[in-house]
């Protein structure tokens, strides 16, 4: 007998479906003002990562190319809804407590650690359960800060005069984008690995995402009504 268990709450699924679309539109903008001009070049000293003629075709057909304006618009725009949505997600989980369940601990190491032995069927027996495993608490605090890091280089990179401070604390406007930039490749890496995971993890723990239960076997005693 299967029964179903409160798994995720409501406000938690919200701010997570409004961040995916959110992000998207953060990271195609970005693409566009990145692929607007040369002048946007991310690299060391006179070395250039993806320059402007990389995969071109590809952008082109994407219909990324040369759109700076509207790239600025858009990321301008609906940066606001990232900042709002995160800063609230954040907030939520510190009243909440839910932080308790995220943010790592000093077991969390060895228990990433028996979760990934697990999963690549090195080791048989499964690390002891809880709502997020190391792995995950790792993951997701790291992608929080993560958000926090676009913001702040953001803000460095968007307004370098009034926020001069920040960029000089972030060492400098050019390291301001720097950042900026690879934050942004590490959420395309985390969300090869998260959607990878999910799929993995199947269709019950995608669909508590989504109504915020999970089905579980019911205990004997439960079915038995002892
Ligand atoms: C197609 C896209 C996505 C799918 C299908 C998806 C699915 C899921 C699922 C099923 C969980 C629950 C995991 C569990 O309980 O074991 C989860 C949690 C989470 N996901 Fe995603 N996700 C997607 C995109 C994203 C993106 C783009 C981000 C952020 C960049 C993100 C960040 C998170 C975080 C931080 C959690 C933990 C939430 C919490 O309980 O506080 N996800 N996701």
């Amino acid at each position: 007998m299967k029964k179903l268990e409160k798994k995720h709450p409501l406000a938690i699924r919200w701010f997570h479906w409004i961040n995916f679309p959110l992000l998207a539109l953060m990271i195609w903008s970005g693409a566009m003002i990145y692929w607007a001009n040369a002048v946007y070049r991310v690299g060391v000293g006179k070395h250039q990562l993806l320059p402007m003629n990389f995969a071109q075709p590809t952008w082109n057909e994407l219909h990324l190319s040369y759109r700076l304006a509207e790239g600025m618009a858009l990321h301008f725009f609906v940066m606001w809804f990232f900042a709002i949505n995160g800063l609230l997600y954040v907030a939520y989980t510190l009243f909440s407590g839910e932080w308790r369940l995220l943010v790592p601990n000093r077991a969390s190491f060895r228990h990433a650690l028996l979760t990934v032995l697990h999963d690549q069927h090195l080791r048989r027996e499964p690390p002891p359960p809880q709502k997020f495993n190391g792995a995950q608490q790792f993951a997701y605090t790291g992608i929080v800060l993560m958000g926090f890091g676009s913001l702040v280089t953001g803000l460095a990179i968007y307004k370098p005069v009034q926020f001069a401070w920040l960029d000089a604390l972030l060492g400098g406007y050019p390291m301001a984008r720097f950042f900026h930039f690879w934050i942004t490749i590490g959420y395309l890496l985390f969300f090869l690995v998260h959607v990878a995971q999910v799929a993995r993890a199947g269709w019950n723990n995608f669909r508590s995402m989504v109504i915020g239960y999970e089905l579980h076997d019911a205990p004997p005693s439960e079915v038995t009504g002892d």
